[in-house]
């Protein structure tokens, strides 16, 4: 029986990436804030076959986390999915402090913390995802905590794979171009929407990368817009 954690699986790609880890005999621990849409997400994983569990914890908060590891249990993982993310878009002289140090909680820190307490237990052929972006490579204007929060999570995922090598734990990092979600809601100026990519997309090359055998690691699959980085 596969046990599957994925964060940010609420909306958007999480939710996508839980749908499509969803199989018979799998147990989906799907994590977010939002009570009424992780229970969607839940009858969506379970029209699948699949058990869910709800996981409701908010990860700028390391006391919530340390939590939340605590709930998940000893009982190890087989897949651990960092997917759960947050964007400020706007001009650096205007992004706050506390705009900037919520980024990194989110996007850095929470993966660093969750990894360091769940990745003990976790068994040689399991797998840890982790959703970066095109934004991890590349600076975008207006986009300066973001990619500041992606580059740093590069750092860290490049590390972590190196030292989870030796345990046979596969770390693969998954970098989408522009998809169609929530997360562009409140990023300042016009996205052309019509010309990004699905959630499904990015959550059919995350199943690819996990159903290839244990001893293939697909270590970095960047998933880019024809039309451009948008
Ligand atoms: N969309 C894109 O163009 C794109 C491109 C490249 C990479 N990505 C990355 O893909 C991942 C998913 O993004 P998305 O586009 O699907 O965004 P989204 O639709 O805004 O979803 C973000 C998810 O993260 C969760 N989340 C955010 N802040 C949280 C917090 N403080 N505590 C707990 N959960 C939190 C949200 O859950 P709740 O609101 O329920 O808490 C939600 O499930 C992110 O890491 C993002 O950086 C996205």
């Amino acid at each position: 029986m596969k046990r599957i954690l994925v964060t940010g699986a609420s909306r958007g790609i999480g939710r996508a990436i839980a749908i499509r880890l969803a199989t018979a005999g799998a147990t989906l621990l799907i994590h977010g804030r939002d009570r009424t849409a992780l229970a969607e997400t839940r009858r969506m994983v379970e029209e699948k076959g699949a058990d869910a569990l709800e996981v409701l914890y908010d990860l700028e908060d390391p006391a919530q986390i340390s939590t939340m590891a605590e709930a998940i249990g000893t009982q190890p993982l087989d897949v651990l999915v960092h997917n759960a993310g947050t964007a400020v878009v706007k001009p650096f002289e205007k992004v706050s402090l506390e705009e900037w140090c919520a980024t990194f909680a989110v996007n850095v820190t929470a993966p660093f913390l969750l990894t360091q307490k769940l990745a003990s237990g976790m068994l040689p052929g399991s797998s840890i995802v982790n959703v970066l972006s095109i934004a991890a490579k590349t600076g975008f204007p207006g986009w300066s905590a973001y990619c500041t929060s992606k580059f740093a999570l590069e750092g860290f995922s490049q590390s972590l794979r190196e030292e989870l090598r030796p345990r046979g734990i596969r770390v693969m990092n998954i970098y989408p171009g522009a998809t169609a979600t929530e997360i562009w809601n409140t990023a300042e100026g016009d996205w052309p929407r019509d010309k990004m990519m699905s959630a499904d997309e990015v959550a059919q090359a995350v199943r690819f990368a996990l159903s290839r055998p244990a001893e293939v690691a697909i270590e970095n699959l960047t998933l880019t817009n024809t039309a451009g980085a948008l």
